[in-house]
């Protein structure tokens, strides 16, 4: 089976002629050259919002309040947590826990900023436990601004598993207008007499 050497297959096999080869070369660059002008190329756009890591935070989900749980985090351990400890559970027969307590997570902060401002002391029961010592420091001789006191009330009200609303800055200062001139430490007695809110 012998193909005859002037059989129109053997014609198709010839090289390419060199002018083919060279108007191939050009439309593929002029190919190239359309899609570099006209594609997406690299603009940030088409990656956005991802373009860097900075960027890419700014996307993040970030829940309700993030910030104010940071700064009351760190300054909680900077004052409170002196004696409550950054675990909020405390010190046995020194400090009671705030992780747990009914008096943080009452739904009315009232009696809770009272405390933070002047402290307290004789018995106190926490979590079925009795206590009788005196808070000794507390957030006006330890010169803690309104803002962080709230940063630190809502912190302390929601962490350590403790489930209660946040603390704004206006509710303590109303407690600082009502309770103007306070220096002494209360006693749950008097705390007790403070109505609350439901
Ligand atoms: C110098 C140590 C000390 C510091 C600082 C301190 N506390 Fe106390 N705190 C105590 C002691 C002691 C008691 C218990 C007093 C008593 O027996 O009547 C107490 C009681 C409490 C109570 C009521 C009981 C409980 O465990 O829930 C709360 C709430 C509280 N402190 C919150 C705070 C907050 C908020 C701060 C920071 C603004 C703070 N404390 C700073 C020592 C301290």
């Amino acid at each position: 089976m012998n193909p005859e050497p002037s059989s129109p297959l053997n014609q198709e096999e010839a090289p390419a002629p060199m002018w083919l080869i060279v108007v191939f070369s050009l439309l593929l660059y002029a190919g190239f050259l359309y899609l570099d002008q006209n594609g997406g190329g690299f603009s940030p756009q088409v990656y956005a919002p991802y373009r860097d890591l900075a960027d890419l935070k700014t996307y993040q989900p970030s829940r309700g309040g993030d910030d104010i749980i940071r700064l009351g985090e760190q300054r909680y351990v900077a004052t409170c947590g002196q004696c409550h400890q950054a675990s909020g559970l405390g010190a046995v027969g020194q400090f009671p826990p705030l992780a747990g307590s009914e008096w943080v997570t009452e739904s009315d902060p009232a009696r809770l900023i009272r405390i933070s401002l002047h402290g307290v002391q004789g018995p106190i029961t926490v979590k079925g436990q009795e206590w009788n010592l005196v808070m000794s420091l507390n957030a006006t001789s330890l010169g803690i601004a309104d803002k962080d006191l709230a940063a630190i009330l809502t912190y302390i009200r929601q962490a350590w598993g403790n489930k209660a609303p946040a603390v704004n800055v206006e509710q303590v200062q109303a407690v600082k207008d009502e309770t103007k001139g306070r220096a002494v430490q209360w006693t749950t007695g008097e705390l007790n007499a403070v109505p609350l809110k439901k």
